[in-house]
């Protein structure tokens, strides 16, 4: 289902309200409510909301649980680390408990972290498959989500719940979770803005596939037996007809 909002604070008020919505349904069901977030540019503000004060109450976060849906291998005070972001925005306003937030990289070897991770995940689901209760994603213009870029070997794997890959271009280890984790979830959204970003959402919420016969990675994220839901603003969505 895809959702159009006028503008970015319509778009992030939405999305605010959704992650409480499903914070509440968790909590009343499981006593627990486990949220996958994502990095870059765009949930930025979304998380600068979520620690308001007007906002912030509405969670009980004793009941939180944090990961994150990639990872760059950078340490967590760099710039372009997801953790460090969502910590500067949100984590460090609200009363997570340490202990319920999961940074993905914490240094060193990125295949070990990976594995780290993983047995983490396996462990909280008594070794089954971790299925979270909120999964937010973005969208990048190459047709990217999470760190499962186009023609990597991530986007492929279908045994390992997270994977690392070395991206050339941005000279750059990222960990990811891959699409057997994510398409567990039970409610995900993916939260795009942004005019820059119009082309690759047409292309993503069509069938088309590329000169080459690939498709955009996140094209394959479809939860079973979970909610998929595309919140995004006016600017991002010029290019369909919805
Ligand atoms: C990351 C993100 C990534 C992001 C897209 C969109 O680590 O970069 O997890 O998947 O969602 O690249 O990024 P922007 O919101 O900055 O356009």
């Amino acid at each position: 289902m895809i959702e159009v909002f006028s503008d970015n604070d319509a778009l992030n008020t939405a999305t605010a309200e959704r992650i409480v919505a499903a914070a509440g349904r968790a909590v009343a069901e499981r006593g627990a409510f486990h949220l996958v977030l994502s990095g870059g540019e765009t949930p930025k503000p979304l998380y600068e909301l979520l620690a308001t004060p007007e906002w912030a109450y509405r969670l009980d976060w004793r009941n939180v649980h944090v990961y994150w849906s990639d990872e760059r291998c950078v340490p967590v005070d760099d710039p372009r680390s997801n953790a460090g972001m969502t910590r500067r925005a949100l984590l460090d306003h609200v009363p997570v408990p340490t202990a319920q937030v999961h940074p993905l990289y914490l240094g060193g070897s990125p295949r070990q972290a990976a594995m780290d991770y993983e047995a983490l995940l396996r462990r909280s689901a008594s070794g089954g498959l971790p299925r979270f209760d909120f999964v937010l994603l973005g969208l990048g213009v190459d047709g990217h989500t999470a760190s499962l870029f186009p023609g990597t070997a991530a986007v492929a794997e279908r045994q390992r719940l997270v994977c690392e890959l070395y991206l050339p271009e941005q000279g750059m280890h990222r960990l990811t979770m891959t699409l057997p984790l994510l398409n567990q979830a039970r409610h995900i959204v993916f939260l795009v803005a942004g005019a820059g970003k119009a082309s690759m959402l047409q292309q993503v919420l069509s069938d088309v596939v590329d000169s080459a016969g690939q498709i955009p990675p996140a094209r394959l994220v479809r939860p079973v037996g979970g909610e998929l839901e595309w919140l995004v603003d006016a600017a991002a969505a010029s290019n369909l007809h919805v």
